[in-house]
Order: C-alpha cells, then sequence, then structure tokens
C-alpha cells in the first residue's frame, strides 16, 4: 500500500473545528454534547484542576472500522494523573475504554477521530486544595485529520522552559500545565516557526510543545528519559517498538541541545503530531534539510500500524463498531 493511502485524509477536518454535534459521557450518562455543561464556578475552569488523555481514532475504509489507538494505555496513564491530584474516579481502565467506544459509535463517525477524556475538580467552590472539591469526569471525541505537518518542522528552542517535577510535573497530563505548552507555541508560531522544543530548567533538551522528541545518529535512536521532565508519551513507546523494524537500536538519555543540531536526523511524535519529521532547528537544517529517510520508514510503519494494517501490531488496535474490545 502506499504511504499516502495511510496518512489521515486531507479533507479531514482541521483540529481546531468546534465539535457542537455528537455525544458525550457526563455525569454517568452518555448525553448529547451540547448538554455536557459545567457552571463558571467549576474549580478546574478557575484553577486547572483537571488531567486528561487525547486518543486518536483511525479510519480504516477497507475494514469499515474505526481503530482506537493504544486505548488501554491511556486509561492507565489517565489514571496514574488522577492519582496525583487526588481525582477518584468510579470507572475502572475496561470501564472507560468501553464507555469511549460507546460515545464514538453512538456519534456514528466514519473518518479519523480525536478521543478527549477529562477527570476534573468540579465544585464551584474557592479554594486551592485537591480534597475539598467533587471529582467528575467526561468523554468527548470529534472529527480530526494531521494536528501539524508531517512532511517537515521547522521548530525554534523556546525560551521557555518545561515546567519541571517539582513544578508541575509533566509526567502527568494536567490541564493547568498546558500554559506551559501555549506560552511556547504562541511564540515559536508568532516567530515563524511550526513549533519548538523545550529544554529542562538545566538545559537539556525536554520535549516538544506537545510531542516527545527522537534524534537519530547512525543506527541509533536518542530520545530524553522519563525523568527528564517529559510527558512519558504513548506515541514514545509505540516508536521504540517500531525502531527494531528499521533496524535501530533505542537509547534513553539527557540531550544537549548542540546535539540536535548536528544529529543525522530528528522529529516529533505523539498523539496529535503522530511521527512528524523535523528538518530545521533555529534556521540549521537537520541533516540534509529534507525528511530524513530513516524517520520517513518509521512513520510509514507507524501509519500501517495505527490504521490496522499490519497483523503484528493489530493488538494496538481496538475497534469501535466490531469485534470484541481488547482488555489489558
Ligand atoms: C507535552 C506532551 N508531550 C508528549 C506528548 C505525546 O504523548 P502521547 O504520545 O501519549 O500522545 C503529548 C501529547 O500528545 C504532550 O502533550
Amino acid at each position: 500500500m502506499a504511504i499516502e493511502a495511510l496518512r489521515p485524509p486531507e479533507d479531514a477536518p482541521p483540529p481546531t473545528k468546534a465539535v457542537y454535534d455528537g455525544f458525550a459521557y457526563f455525569q454517568g450518562k452518555i448525553v448529547p454534547f451540547a448538554e455536557a455543561n459545567v457552571s463558571i464556578g467549576t474549580h478546574a475552569l478557575n484553577y486547572g484542576t483537571a488531567c486528561f488523555e487525547g486518543i486518536r481514532g483511525y479510519w480504516n475504509a477497507e475494514q469499515n472500522e474505526i481503530y482506537l489507538l493504544k486505548l488501554a494505555e491511556h486509561y492507565q496513564r489517565f489514571l496514574k494523573s488522577t492519582a496525583l491530584l487526588k481525582i477518584k474516579l468510579d470507572e475502572s481502565v475496561e470501564q472507560l475504554c468501553e464507555l469511549t467506544r460507546e460515545v464514538v459509535r453512538r456519534d456514528g463517525y466514519h473518518t479519523d477521530v480525536y478521543v478527549r477524556p477529562l477527570a476534573y475538580k468540579a465544585s464551584a467552590m474557592i479554594k486551592v486544595d485537591l480534597h475539598s472539591p467533587e471529582d467528575a469526569v467526561a468523554i468527548f471525541a470529534m472529527p480530526m485529520g494531521a494536528y501539524s505537518r508531517i512532511d517537515g518542522l521547522r521548530v525554534t528552542i523556546s525560551s521557555w522552559r518545561r515546567v519541571s517535577d517539582n513544578s508541575i510535573p509533566a509526567r502527568a497530563k494536567i490541564t493547568g500545565a498546558y500554559i506551559n505548552t501555549a506560552l511556547a507555541t504562541e511564540d515559536a508560531n508568532a516567530a515563524g516557526y511550526d513549533d519548538c522544543l523545550m529544554l529542562t530548567e538545566d538545559g537539556h533538551i525536554a520535549e516538544g510543545s506537545a510531542a516527545n522528541f527522537f534524534m537519530i545518529q547512525g543506527r541509533t535512536l536518542v530520545t530524553p528519559p522519563v525523568t527528564d521532565d517529559i510527558l512519558v508519551g504513548i506515541t514514545r513507546a509505540a516508536v521504540m517498538q517500531l525502531a527494531a523494524d528499521v533496524e535501530l537500536d533505542v537509547v534513553e538519555r539527557s540531550i544537549d541541545r548542540t546535539e540536535v543540531y548536528q544529529a543525522d536526523e530528528a522529529f516529533l511524535c505523539g498523539t496529535g503530531v503522530q511521527v512528524a519529521p523535523i528538518v530545521e532547528v533555529d534556521g540549521r537544517a537537520v541533516g540534509s534539510g529534507r525528511p530524513g529517510t530513516t524517520t520517513l520508514r518509521l512513520q510509514e510503519a507507524y501509519f500501517r500500524a495505527v490504521r490496522g494494517n499490519d497483523p503484528r501490531y493489530r493488538q494496538w488496535c481496538t475497534p469501535v463498531y466490531g469485534g470484541m474490545p481488547r482488555i489489558t
């Protein structure tokens, strides 16, 4: 199959399109999205006390199916984020997976989708702590195509540092922490870049604004360790698994800023960006200045796997409309 057929359809809606129709899991029921509303007093809205996930579902036209990618893994991370914020949910990983399938099924989408689970401090109260407010969970989905370009990103090193583990832990997907992402992305885009890389407080590469970072040196794939203020990405783990298919060793270690300038290849990966080659950093070409050949092989392997077209990785894919749910 040609790589073009594996990529998200170009006519897929842009990620910024608002969702006003469809359904949501809200207050223990599946309701029309338009009815899933909260008060302006909501703790999470006022203080950023919520955590979330982003899960892609890939439409496979031949199989008439949407495959939710690494569904259980996302909810396992979700429950780790909720534990950090002392959010107690009644729903188990298995139930959240099943509810997600049900929401997308009710939506009836026949396109690539993005699922947003959100666990939040729901009480309307003025008190900044974690144990006082009541907790709630919601799940909704929307159509989504490419989130950012996958044909070569021009990035800058952000002057905003990545939030550190002792301020707001990046390893939990906390809504309030995404101010860090928004500040960095805003400045990078205003300066004409597609995205940025963010440094830890001690000056090592942490990750992209909303994606994990990899560079290729010879036959080695290098990525920052989980202790360098990253969100430990589900896509990062998938890429590390695919690395063996393209005969790459994987090393997790701290990365100096100038190593990126001198890398053979580099790319970002994440649920939103998928596998996105980096071609330029601060006006310096990475490698040849075009998407690297090994990165493109990884990208192709990724798209094949996530659309359910590689039997070796079929266990990554949970069908929405048919088959049995994959419970791990
Ligand atoms: C800050 C940040 N880092 C990394 C990632 C990649 O994580 P995942 O592959 O689990 O989507 C994301 C989310 O997409 C993110 O927001």
